[in-house]
């Protein structure tokens, strides 16, 4: 089997073919959606909040990346995997974000992800000096909630689009080999896109990225809440269908409908 590398991903933006990238968490996602064949699987942070609960993505631990990254890594197939480094994996000391980008990889991703424009470039600077490919991730970063006083759309004011266009030039000079552009209008995104060599990857930013990420849980209608961000399409609507499947299975079992006959084994019989 053949794992698509990150040079192709480079060069699918070079041809002018969009990207498409999923979340996955677990190894039986992990396998439909390689078998479907989307090319890039994301472990985001994200998991925190779809399916642990949390109402930020900031409790998530590396132990908590490793589980899942692990967990993604074998049902990827020739999917590229790349997994998010958690809020405070990263930001501490150089060494520490190199060790911890390390762990990852050995845990089965080609990638890591990592938040911040100037600020971080630092840190994917000495993360890709160590042959670690890195995808950037600008704009609404859901780690830094506290400073954006919520999840709220970037890059409104001149300022904040200034600022933002120079966190993109960053990052690529810095090395990634792509770019996550979160919650900033279109125009933006487009712009931003236009400025880079590396493949941009927009998610509520509009159709003018290289490609598009959605959250695998929000985009089959998998979630908790009913609420799901207006730049979403929902795909399905598993909600209703788990909702269906477990009200026909409650009826089954209290009518004694289920088991049936094949759902039920049958004890060895001794002749003679
Ligand atoms: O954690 C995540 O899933 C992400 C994507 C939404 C880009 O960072």
């Amino acid at each position: 089997m053949k794992k698509i590398t990150v040079p192709e991903i480079l060069a699918m933006k070079a041809g002018g073919i969009k990207i498409p990238v999923l979340t996955a968490y677990d190894y039986t996602m992990a396998t439909i959606l390689s078998r479907a064949g989307v090319p890039v699987l994301l472990v985001g942070d994200s998991v925190g909040m779809v399916s642990a609960g949390y109402e930020t993505t900031l409790p998530v631990s590396m132990r908590d990346m490793l589980y899942h990254t692990r967990s993604v890594a074998r049902g990827a197939g020739p999917a590229l995997v790349v997994a998010d480094m958690c809020f405070g994996s990263y930001q501490c000391s150089l060494p520490g974000a190199v060790k911890n980008a390390v762990r990852l990889l050995k845990a089965g991703a080609g990638a890591v992800k990592l938040e911040g424009g100037v600020s971080a470039a630092h840190i994917i600077k000495a993360v890709t000096n160590m042959d670690i490919p890195v995808m950037g991730h600008i704009g609404l970063t859901p780690q830094s909630v506290h400073r954006m006083g919520g999840f709220k759309v970037q890059g409104k004011s001149e300022s904040s689009r200034k600022a933002l266009l120079e966190d993109a030039e960053a990052v690529e000079r810095a090395g990634a080999f792509a770019l996550v552009i979160e919650g900033v209008p279109e125009d933006l995104a487009g712009e931003i896109t236009a400025a880079l060599t590396i493949p941009s990857i927009g998610i509520g930013a509009g159709p003018l990225c290289d490609g598009q990420v959605l959250v695998i849980n929000d985009m089959i209608g998998l979630t908790a809440s009913d609420k799901t961000p207006s730049f979403v399409k929902k795909y399905l609507d598993m909600n209703s269908l788990v909702t269906e499947a477990a009200r026909s299975f409650m009826d089954e079992v209290r009518s004694s409908a289920f088991p049936a006959e094949e759902h039920t084994y049958k004890q060895g019989r001794r002749e003679g």
